[in-house]
């Protein structure tokens, strides 16, 4: 990605499309193997909204049958503890969860607490298996104790916009994944 093609607000580029692509390839290729010989559907679940641009591309290249599948959901209060207060939005509706692999497909993982909730609850709603895959990790921000199955790249705690990634609303649609100004988010 050439600086010309970057966006204004946007400091520097921190994962560039041509390094994306070269994450999802890896990351298919190794769902491809790890699931062809698993019982059961395979379903993508993306947690809206910052997956959407990550799932698009990695279901592209995956070669075995995929289904896909939504929740929104989103942590509420300060001063959670454990898996955190998560408030499901948008739920799951599916009659065959005891049929389903469910590969949870996140932008980025943060505290923790999105993904430990979302895993616990779908194991005990009955899926066959539950495996998650983000394209982003900020371990450094982990506030309770998670492992993500498949894992782009670990990044630092940087302010981090495109690729699906926003702030407030904006830049979901950058091809790349940037740090944003901070003029930008400290005027407001
Ligand atoms: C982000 C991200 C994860 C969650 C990770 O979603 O997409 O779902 O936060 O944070 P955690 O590890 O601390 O739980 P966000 O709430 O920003 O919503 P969005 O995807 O709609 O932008």
């Amino acid at each position: 990605m050439s600086e010309i093609m970057m966006h204004t607000d946007v400091e520097r580029i921190l994962v560039s499309a041509e390094e994306i692509d070269r994450i999802t390839t890896k990351i298919a290729a190794k769902i491809d193997e790890d699931y062809k010989n698993a019982d059961g559907k395979l379903v993508l679940l993306g947690i809206l909204k910052g997956s959407v641009v990550f799932m698009g591309d990695l279901m592209k290249k995956i070669t075995l049958p995929v289904e896909i599948d939504f929740m929104k959901v989103s942590s509420y209060g300060a001063g959670t503890t454990t898996t955190g207060r998560i408030k499901i939005h948008l739920d799951l509706c599916r009659s065959d969860l005891s049929e389903c692999n469910i590969l949870i497909v996140e932008d980025i993982i943060d505290s923790g607490k999105t993904l430990s909730y979302l895993t616990e609850y779908l194991r005990i709603n009955g899926a066959r298996s539950v495996k998650t895959c983000t394209l982003l990790d900020k371990p450094s921000r982990r506030e309770v104790d998670f492992v993500s199955d498949y894992v782009g790249a670990s990044i630092p705690d940087e302010f981090v916009v495109g690729y699906g990634l926003d702030y407030a609303e904006k830049y979901r649609a950058l091809p790349y994944v940037g740090i944003l100004k901070r003029e930008v988010y400290e005027k407001n």
